[in-house]
């Protein structure tokens, strides 16, 4: 039975890392020139395996087996968040294209060969899961091109930009897609923990992403006496603490984080802010859960402004719901790793990934594999390479049962 080449796989990612290389880790941000020459790199890896290959109109990189009517895809993304891992998303591109290409070795795509996606800007550039939220028609060509990127940069023109203007844009077709399998680093620390092989991965947490912004008055730092003060940052400092006791209400398994701090107006020593700018991240595998949360903190927010006398609003830009495997699809995968002599563990993914779109349309499966000391989304990202090795197994052999099926 031919296996997957793990050496060639392994040089595939490396090479890949060199794009946008900074220390250990990489940033490649969507559509920038690091995450262009990635993506032109990977048609050419794609072409060199006997793939139909091109980047389409909005970024994303598709690559299939020549002949087939339908087929099985299996994908990821390859831009990174800013100083990010190099294994995030491009493990599961590069294990897509290794499955391809020893499928084309065996012989085999006959009828159902196999697919291979880069989905462009899944870690937000300009909106998180942009390109697979197009894939899959989640939204609009015309929605997403009019995105604003953190740094003021639209969609529309980064595209133009990239020479991708007016491109075709790849789209799912259930009639003609099988199945959507991704491989994902764990990014946490359940597997190493509990000394497992493979995430079989059943959910994806549901993601709600908002931009808080409070309003009071700039005055002098020395002058204005602390009960007449209209504080934005004070403000925002109480809000980013009542976030943890607003969670702890909701149970452990939820999670949030204040991950930016866009804008501080003035900004200057001696001046006290009137202005104040942060992103906030929540996630919850409930979605009910995941809604009072959101509730409650805006509730907080509205009653931090009213104490401290500022104004207070509060952009929910981003929501993705919770996500639930196909069961059908999650017992293969669990089977596959098991006749592999691998040893399994069911998960729920407190990361979001394109395959969250995917599962909306197609029967869609995810495995992980472990993350060093559970870190990732910084340059410590790493997994060993026998991991890594026992990736490619099981998608390949996961792939196989559904490409013969
Ligand atoms: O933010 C996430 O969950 C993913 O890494 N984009
Ligand atoms: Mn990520
Ligand atoms: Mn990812």
């Amino acid at each position: 039975m031919l296996r997957p080449d793990a050496q060639r796989t392994i040089a595939d990612l490396r090479a890949l890392a060199a794009f946008g290389r900074v220390g250990t880790g990489v940033n490649r941000r969507a559509l920038t020139g690091e995450d262009m020459a990635a993506r032109a790199w990977l048609v050419e890896r794609m072409r060199a395996a006997g793939l139909e290959a091109e980047i389409d109109g909005i970024g994303t990189v598709i690559g299939r087996t020549p002949g087939a009517k339908r087929h099985v895809l299996i994908g990821s993304h390859t831009d990174t968040v800013p100083k990010g891992g190099w294994l995030d998303g491009a493990m599961g591109v590069i294990f897509g294209l290794e499955v391809a290409r020893a499928a084309m070795e065996a012989g085999l795509p006959g009828e159902v060969g196999v697919e291979v996606a880069s989905f462009c800007d899944e870690e937000g550039r300009f909106a998180g899961l942009m390109g697979s939220s197009v894939f899959c028609g989640t939204r609009t060509l015309e929605d997403a091109l009019a995105l604003r990127a953190e740094d003021g940069a639209v969609l529309r023109d980064a595209v133009a930009a990239a020479g991708l203007a007016g491109r075709e844009v790849a789209r799912l077709d259930p009639a003609r897609h099988v199945a959507y399998l991704e491989a994902h680093i764990e990014q946490g620390p359940v597997l190493e923990q509990a000394g497992k092989q493979i995430g079989i991965v059943t959910e994806i947490v549901g993601v709600e992403r908002g931009r808080v912004i409070f309003t009071g008055r700039s005055d002098h730092a020395g002058t204005t006496p602390m009960e007449m003060r209209r504080d934005a940052m004070m403000a925002a400092a109480r809000m980013m603490t009542a976030a943890q006791d607003v969670l702890r209400e909701a149970g452990s398994q939820g999670r949030v984080t204040v991950g930016a701090v866009e804008e501080v107006r003035p900004g200057v020593i001696n001046a006290i802010p009137g202005a104040v700018r942060f992103t906030v991240d929540l996630r919850h595998p409930d979605a009910q859960a995941l809604d009072v949360v959101a509730d409650a903190f805006q509730k907080a927010a509205e009653s931090i402004a009213a104490e401290e006398g500022v104004e207070v609003a509060v952009d929910r830009f981003f929501t993705s719901p919770p996500v639930v495997f196909d069961p059908d699809l999650v017992a293969q995968v669990e089977a596959t790793a098991r006749e592999l002599g691998l040893s399994t563990r069911r998960m729920v993914s407190g990361a979001g990934h394109d395959a969250g779109y995917m599962s909306q349309i197609a029967p869609t499966a995810m495995i992980f594999i472990p993350s060093r000391g559970g870190r990732s989304h910084c340059e410590e990202e790493w997994t060993d390479w026998d991991h890594v090795v026992d990736g490619t197994r099981v998608l390949y052999h996961l792939a196989r049962r559904l490409i013969a099926s």
